[in-house]
């Protein structure tokens, strides 16, 4: 746990409800007509995609993803392995890939192309939060919560070492 440090909200709970209201009404329509799979990335997305399906008001059909990436925890390399794979059948279908936040890209570069070789009808991605600023692919999330600058932020699922996931909302330390 990080001591000595004060927490600083950047998007409360209420402000993470309505924009997530707010997403899952955009994708109840762009994927009305659709035969949607949500993959949810574990394990940093795991209460955004909670709250996210709870938002859709059309059929989908949820499945997992657990990445790896070698190197510096909080950090991701190049290096990104997928340890633990779908169970659905995704081929034909539309993949919306969700993810915490898009950091270099790194993880998601991987997965999209992954994904890729079962091949669904599409593939896009939605994250709660955006650090463009940070990338180091050629990528950008379809839908995005919020764009944040390069601050290191934890609440929402998001962890610092084993912590902080649970915290319902999303700060940074001063
Ligand atoms: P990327 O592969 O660099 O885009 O990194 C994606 C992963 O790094 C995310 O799914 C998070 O698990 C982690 N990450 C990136 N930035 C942060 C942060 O500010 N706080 C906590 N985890 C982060
Ligand atoms: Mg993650």
């Amino acid at each position: 746990m990080v001591e000595n440090k004060r927490e600083k909200t950047l998007f409360t709970r209420e402000e993470i409800s309505t924009r997530v209201k707010e997403l899952g009404k955009e994708l109840s329509q762009v994927y009305k007509d659709k035969d949607l799979v949500i993959i949810s990335l574990l394990r940093g997305s795991f209460i955004f995609a909670a709250d996210l399906v709870r938002e859709l008001s059309i059929p989908v059909e949820v499945d997992f993803i657990t990445t790896s990436s070698y190197g510096h925890a909080e950090e991701s390399s190049g290096n990104v392995k997928i340890v633990h794979d779908l169970r659905t059948n995704i081929e034909g279908k539309d993949v919306l890939i969700v993810d915490d936040i898009m950091d270099s890209g790194f993880t998601l570069e991987k997965v999209i192309e992954h994904l890729q070789n079962k091949n669904p009808n599409s593939v896009e991605v939605c994250v709660m939060l955006d650090k463009p600023s940070r990338r180091k692919v050629n990528l950008s999330p379809n839908y995005i919560g919020f764009s944040i600058p390069d601050v290191f932020i934890v609440g929402y699922g998001l962890n610092y070492g084993d912590h902080y996931r649970n915290i319902p909302y999303i700060f940074t330390f001063e």
